[in-house]
Protein backbone atom coordinates (compact mmCIF):
# COMPACT_ATOMS: atom_id res chain seq x y z
CA UNK A 1 0.00 0.00 0.00
CA UNK A 2 1.12 3.62 -0.90
CA UNK A 3 2.48 5.60 2.32
CA UNK A 4 1.34 9.19 2.19
CA UNK A 5 4.33 11.52 2.91
CA UNK A 6 3.30 15.40 4.35
CA UNK A 7 4.51 18.58 4.39
CA UNK A 8 3.00 21.08 6.67
CA UNK A 9 4.06 24.46 6.20
CA UNK A 10 3.11 27.38 9.12
CA UNK A 11 3.09 24.20 11.63
CA UNK A 12 4.33 26.09 14.22
CA UNK A 13 0.78 27.81 14.15
CA UNK A 14 -2.30 27.78 15.84
CA UNK A 15 -3.90 25.13 13.76
CA UNK A 16 -0.70 23.90 12.70
CA UNK A 17 0.17 22.69 16.05
CA UNK A 18 -2.53 20.45 16.44
CA UNK A 19 -3.07 19.25 12.73
CA UNK A 20 1.05 18.18 12.99
CA UNK A 21 0.01 15.58 15.85
CA UNK A 22 -2.65 14.58 14.43
CA UNK A 23 -1.17 13.62 11.27
CA UNK A 24 1.68 12.23 12.75
CA UNK A 25 -0.73 9.81 15.01
CA UNK A 26 -2.86 9.03 12.06
CA UNK A 27 0.26 8.52 9.42
CA UNK A 28 3.33 7.58 11.57
CA UNK A 29 5.75 10.72 12.57
CA UNK A 30 8.40 9.27 10.43
CA UNK A 31 5.55 10.44 7.58
CA UNK A 32 5.09 14.01 8.74
CA UNK A 33 7.09 16.74 7.85
CA UNK A 34 5.85 19.63 9.52
CA UNK A 35 7.89 22.98 8.86
CA UNK A 36 7.67 26.50 9.82
CA UNK A 37 9.78 30.35 8.43
CA UNK A 38 10.62 30.92 11.93
CA UNK A 39 10.97 27.83 14.37
CA UNK A 40 10.39 28.50 18.35
CA UNK A 41 12.89 27.02 21.18
CA UNK A 42 10.82 24.48 22.38
CA UNK A 43 10.17 22.86 18.42
CA UNK A 44 13.47 22.58 17.64
CA UNK A 45 14.02 19.01 16.17
CA UNK A 46 10.24 18.85 15.53
CA UNK A 47 9.76 21.16 13.18
CA UNK A 48 12.10 22.41 10.62
CA UNK A 49 12.57 25.65 8.92
CA UNK A 50 11.00 26.32 5.47
CA UNK A 51 10.57 29.93 3.74
CA UNK A 52 7.18 28.25 2.07
CA UNK A 53 7.53 30.98 -0.54
CA UNK A 54 10.46 29.93 -1.89
CA UNK A 55 9.61 27.27 -4.82
CA UNK A 56 13.12 26.01 -4.96
CA UNK A 57 13.46 25.15 -1.18
CA UNK A 58 9.77 23.89 -1.34
CA UNK A 59 10.64 21.73 -4.45
CA UNK A 60 13.83 20.68 -2.49
CA UNK A 61 11.90 19.69 1.02
CA UNK A 62 9.50 18.11 -1.56
CA UNK A 63 11.62 15.64 -3.04
CA UNK A 64 14.62 14.90 -0.70
CA UNK A 65 11.61 13.60 1.63
CA UNK A 66 9.44 11.61 -1.40
CA UNK A 67 6.28 14.24 -0.16
CA UNK A 68 2.97 13.06 -1.55
CA UNK A 69 0.56 15.52 0.00
CA UNK A 70 0.74 18.98 1.63
CA UNK A 71 -0.55 21.14 4.22
CA UNK A 72 -0.05 24.60 3.38
CA UNK A 73 -0.98 26.61 6.45
CA UNK A 74 1.48 29.21 6.72
CA UNK A 75 -0.20 32.68 6.41
CA UNK A 76 -0.45 36.15 7.99
CA UNK A 77 -3.77 36.49 9.64
CA UNK A 78 -6.30 39.27 9.01
CA UNK A 79 -5.91 42.07 12.32
CA UNK A 80 -2.08 41.56 11.61
CA UNK A 81 -2.13 41.40 8.00
CA UNK A 82 -3.26 45.51 7.91
CA UNK A 83 -0.13 46.44 9.71
CA UNK A 84 1.38 45.77 6.00
CA UNK A 85 -1.31 44.80 2.90
CA UNK A 86 1.82 43.94 0.41
CA UNK A 87 3.78 41.59 2.71
CA UNK A 88 0.67 39.85 3.43
CA UNK A 89 -0.41 39.33 -0.02
CA UNK A 90 3.25 38.32 -1.21
CA UNK A 91 3.58 35.72 2.06
CA UNK A 92 -0.01 34.47 1.50
CA UNK A 93 0.29 34.39 -2.66
CA UNK A 94 3.93 33.68 -3.42
CA UNK A 95 3.58 30.56 -1.34
CA UNK A 96 0.40 29.21 -2.51
CA UNK A 97 1.87 29.58 -6.03
CA UNK A 98 5.21 28.01 -5.04
CA UNK A 99 2.98 25.27 -3.09
CA UNK A 100 0.58 24.84 -6.16
CA UNK A 101 3.66 24.82 -8.67
CA UNK A 102 5.60 22.14 -6.91
CA UNK A 103 2.61 19.96 -6.86
CA UNK A 104 1.77 20.52 -10.50
CA UNK A 105 5.47 19.74 -12.02
CA UNK A 106 5.73 17.20 -8.99
CA UNK A 107 2.54 15.20 -9.58
CA UNK A 108 1.71 15.70 -5.91
CA UNK A 109 -1.81 13.10 -4.69
CA UNK A 110 -3.22 16.13 -2.68
CA UNK A 111 -3.17 19.74 -1.29
CA UNK A 112 -5.26 21.43 1.44
CA UNK A 113 -5.45 25.12 1.86
CA UNK A 114 -7.00 26.85 4.27
CA UNK A 115 -9.41 29.23 3.39
CA UNK A 116 -11.66 31.91 5.20
CA UNK A 117 -15.04 33.68 6.63
CA UNK A 118 -12.86 36.49 6.08
CA UNK A 119 -13.69 36.17 1.92
CA UNK A 120 -16.74 37.57 2.87
CA UNK A 121 -17.70 41.47 3.20
CA UNK A 122 -20.37 43.93 2.93
CA UNK A 123 -22.32 42.09 -0.42
CA UNK A 124 -22.85 38.69 1.43
CA UNK A 125 -26.26 37.99 3.57
CA UNK A 126 -24.65 38.19 7.10
CA UNK A 127 -26.59 35.51 8.60
CA UNK A 128 -26.26 31.81 7.06
CA UNK A 129 -23.91 32.91 4.47
CA UNK A 130 -24.46 30.36 1.65
CA UNK A 131 -21.14 28.80 -0.11
CA UNK A 132 -21.56 31.32 -3.45
CA UNK A 133 -22.14 34.57 -1.94
CA UNK A 134 -20.45 37.57 -3.89
CA UNK A 135 -16.81 38.00 -2.19
CA UNK A 136 -15.79 41.37 -1.68
CA UNK A 137 -13.26 40.83 1.37
CA UNK A 138 -12.48 44.02 3.63
CA UNK A 139 -8.90 42.66 4.60
CA UNK A 140 -5.77 41.85 2.70
CA UNK A 141 -6.16 38.84 4.56
CA UNK A 142 -9.38 38.35 3.05
CA UNK A 143 -8.66 39.02 -0.20
CA UNK A 144 -5.62 36.79 -0.22
CA UNK A 145 -7.93 33.85 0.69
CA UNK A 146 -10.41 34.72 -2.35
CA UNK A 147 -7.94 34.78 -4.69
CA UNK A 148 -6.27 32.00 -3.39
CA UNK A 149 -9.72 29.99 -3.47
CA UNK A 150 -9.96 31.03 -7.38
CA UNK A 151 -6.08 29.96 -8.12
CA UNK A 152 -6.86 26.75 -6.26
CA UNK A 153 -9.85 25.62 -8.59
CA UNK A 154 -7.75 27.08 -11.50
CA UNK A 155 -5.41 24.28 -11.04
CA UNK A 156 -7.62 21.44 -10.30
CA UNK A 157 -9.40 22.32 -13.46
CA UNK A 158 -6.26 23.60 -16.01
CA UNK A 159 -3.99 21.16 -14.10
CA UNK A 160 -5.95 18.19 -12.01
CA UNK A 161 -4.08 19.49 -8.85
CA UNK A 162 -6.26 18.01 -6.49
CA UNK A 163 -6.39 20.97 -3.48
CA UNK A 164 -9.00 20.99 -1.47
CA UNK A 165 -9.82 23.66 1.27
CA UNK A 166 -12.23 24.84 3.88
CA UNK A 167 -13.31 28.23 4.52
CA UNK A 168 -12.52 28.08 8.58
CA UNK A 169 -14.19 30.11 11.12
CA UNK A 170 -12.06 31.34 14.23
CA UNK A 171 -10.63 28.49 15.50
CA UNK A 172 -10.97 28.38 19.17
CA UNK A 173 -8.60 25.78 21.28
CA UNK A 174 -5.98 25.06 24.45
CA UNK A 175 -3.29 23.93 22.70
CA UNK A 176 -1.79 26.92 20.67
CA UNK A 177 -2.13 30.40 20.80
CA UNK A 178 -3.51 32.10 17.40
CA UNK A 179 -1.39 34.49 15.96
CA UNK A 180 -2.87 38.13 14.52
CA UNK A 181 -6.72 37.22 13.83
CA UNK A 182 -10.10 38.89 14.53
CA UNK A 183 -11.19 36.00 16.46
CA UNK A 184 -8.07 35.50 18.72
CA UNK A 185 -10.29 37.11 21.62
CA UNK A 186 -11.98 33.58 22.06
CA UNK A 187 -8.78 32.17 22.86
CA UNK A 188 -7.65 34.41 25.24
CA UNK A 189 -10.49 34.97 27.34
CA UNK A 190 -10.47 31.42 28.47
CA UNK A 191 -6.40 32.01 29.80
CA UNK A 192 -7.73 34.84 31.55
CA UNK A 193 -10.54 32.86 33.15
CA UNK A 194 -8.44 30.43 34.19
CA UNK A 195 -6.06 32.52 36.22
CA UNK A 196 -8.81 34.69 37.52
CA UNK A 197 -7.48 37.79 35.87
CA UNK A 198 -10.22 40.32 34.68
CA UNK A 199 -10.35 40.28 30.39
CA UNK A 200 -10.57 43.53 28.09
CA UNK A 201 -12.28 42.53 25.21
CA UNK A 202 -11.33 44.08 21.75
CA UNK A 203 -14.74 43.22 20.42
CA UNK A 204 -17.79 44.76 21.53
CA UNK A 205 -20.05 42.47 23.72
CA UNK A 206 -23.07 41.50 21.02
CA UNK A 207 -21.06 41.20 17.68
CA UNK A 208 -21.53 37.16 16.68
CA UNK A 209 -18.67 35.65 14.41
CA UNK A 210 -18.75 32.11 13.10
CA UNK A 211 -16.29 29.75 15.56
CA UNK A 212 -15.18 26.26 15.34
CA UNK A 213 -13.37 24.12 18.68
CA UNK A 214 -9.72 22.74 17.87
CA UNK A 215 -11.11 19.19 17.69
CA UNK A 216 -13.94 19.87 15.28
CA UNK A 217 -11.40 22.15 12.43
CA UNK A 218 -8.67 19.46 12.98
CA UNK A 219 -11.50 16.77 12.11
CA UNK A 220 -13.48 18.91 9.11
CA UNK A 221 -9.58 19.15 7.50
CA UNK A 222 -8.99 15.14 8.11
CA UNK A 223 -12.47 14.42 6.79
CA UNK A 224 -12.07 16.51 4.05
CA UNK A 225 -8.51 15.54 2.99
CA UNK A 226 -9.65 11.70 3.43
CA UNK A 227 -12.67 11.72 1.27
CA UNK A 228 -13.12 10.37 -2.56
CA UNK A 229 -11.86 13.17 -4.94
CA UNK A 230 -14.99 12.46 -6.46
CA UNK A 231 -16.90 13.85 -3.77
CA UNK A 232 -15.30 17.06 -3.90
CA UNK A 233 -17.72 19.00 -5.98
CA UNK A 234 -16.50 22.55 -4.77
CA UNK A 235 -13.02 22.97 -5.56
CA UNK A 236 -13.10 27.22 -4.42
CA UNK A 237 -13.17 26.35 -0.81
CA UNK A 238 -16.17 25.11 1.53
CA UNK A 239 -18.09 26.86 3.94
CA UNK A 240 -18.15 25.40 7.70
CA UNK A 241 -19.86 25.85 10.12
CA UNK A 242 -20.16 25.02 13.63
CA UNK A 243 -21.61 27.49 15.68
CA UNK A 244 -21.74 31.13 16.22
CA UNK A 245 -21.47 33.26 19.31
CA UNK A 246 -21.35 36.78 20.91
CA UNK A 247 -18.30 37.47 23.50
CA UNK A 248 -20.77 38.11 25.97
CA UNK A 249 -22.17 34.60 25.10
CA UNK A 250 -18.87 33.22 25.56
CA UNK A 251 -18.64 35.22 29.04
CA UNK A 252 -21.57 33.92 30.09
CA UNK A 253 -20.35 30.63 29.96
CA UNK A 254 -17.41 31.00 30.91
CA UNK A 255 -19.05 32.21 34.19
CA UNK A 256 -20.77 28.54 35.37
CA UNK A 257 -17.61 27.58 36.08
CA UNK A 258 -16.04 31.11 37.07
CA UNK A 259 -18.81 33.08 38.39
CA UNK A 260 -16.94 36.10 39.66
CA UNK A 261 -14.88 36.70 36.04
CA UNK A 262 -14.73 40.16 34.81
CA UNK A 263 -14.76 41.57 31.18
CA UNK A 264 -14.61 44.70 30.05
CA UNK A 265 -15.08 45.77 26.37
CA UNK A 266 -12.56 48.43 24.93
CA UNK A 267 -13.31 48.12 20.75
CA UNK A 268 -10.07 49.09 18.53
CA UNK A 269 -9.85 48.33 14.86
CA UNK A 270 -10.99 44.57 15.17
CA UNK A 271 -14.11 44.92 15.65
CA UNK A 272 -14.59 46.61 11.78
CA UNK A 273 -13.34 43.50 10.80
CA UNK A 274 -15.32 41.76 12.45
CA UNK A 275 -18.48 43.30 11.26
CA UNK A 276 -17.55 42.87 7.81
CA UNK A 277 -17.61 38.82 8.07
CA UNK A 278 -20.95 37.01 8.17
CA UNK A 279 -22.28 36.20 11.67
CA UNK A 280 -23.13 32.74 10.68
CA UNK A 281 -22.27 30.51 8.31
CA UNK A 282 -24.58 28.05 6.03
CA UNK A 283 -22.18 24.81 5.12
CA UNK A 284 -25.02 22.84 2.91
CA UNK A 285 -22.21 21.84 0.34
CA UNK A 286 -20.04 20.42 3.34
CA UNK A 287 -22.39 18.49 4.65
CA UNK A 288 -23.68 17.13 1.62
CA UNK A 289 -20.50 16.28 -0.06
CA UNK A 290 -18.86 14.90 2.47
CA UNK A 291 -21.20 14.65 5.61
CA UNK A 292 -20.03 16.88 7.51
CA UNK A 293 -21.62 17.54 10.96
CA UNK A 294 -19.97 19.54 14.08
CA UNK A 295 -19.84 18.44 17.67
CA UNK A 296 -19.07 21.47 20.20
CA UNK A 297 -21.44 23.55 21.26
CA UNK A 298 -19.84 26.80 23.39
CA UNK A 299 -20.71 25.14 26.82
CA UNK A 300 -18.61 22.00 25.68
CA UNK A 301 -15.95 24.40 24.63
CA UNK A 302 -15.78 26.28 27.69
CA UNK A 303 -15.71 22.99 29.59
CA UNK A 304 -12.80 22.03 27.97
CA UNK A 305 -11.09 24.68 27.48
CA UNK A 306 -10.97 25.47 30.98
CA UNK A 307 -10.29 21.61 32.19
CA UNK A 308 -7.23 21.58 29.37
CA UNK A 309 -5.75 25.25 30.45
CA UNK A 310 -6.13 24.37 34.36
CA UNK A 311 -3.60 21.39 33.50
CA UNK A 312 -1.38 23.28 31.33
CA UNK A 313 -1.06 26.06 34.22
CA UNK A 314 -1.03 23.49 36.72
CA UNK A 315 -4.06 25.13 38.28
CA UNK A 316 -5.45 22.08 40.37
CA UNK A 317 -7.26 23.88 42.72
CA UNK A 318 -10.98 23.92 42.32
CA UNK A 319 -12.31 27.68 40.99
N1 LIG B 1 -9.43 33.50 12.50
C1 LIG B 1 -8.95 34.24 11.37
C2 LIG B 1 -8.69 35.65 11.72
O1 LIG B 1 -9.29 36.13 12.66
C3 LIG B 1 -9.95 34.22 10.28
O2 LIG B 1 -9.65 33.26 9.37
O3 LIG B 1 -7.95 36.29 11.05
Amino acid sequence: MKVDRVLVTGAGGQLGTVLVKTLRKLKGVENVLATDLHIKPEDKGLIFPLDATNEEAVAEMVLGNKITQIYHLAAILSAKGEEDPLLTWNTNLKSLFAILEVARKYNLDKIFFPSSIAVFGASAPKENTPQDAYLDPTTVYGTSKAAGEQWANYYFKKYKVDVRSLRYPGIIGYQSLPGGGTTDYAVEIYHKAVNKEPYICYLKEDTTLPMIYMNDAVRATLELMEAPAEKIKTRTSYNLNALSFTPSQVVESIKKWYPNFKVTYKEDYREAIAQSWPSSILDTQAQEDWQWQPHYLLDDISNEMITELKKKYNLHSQL
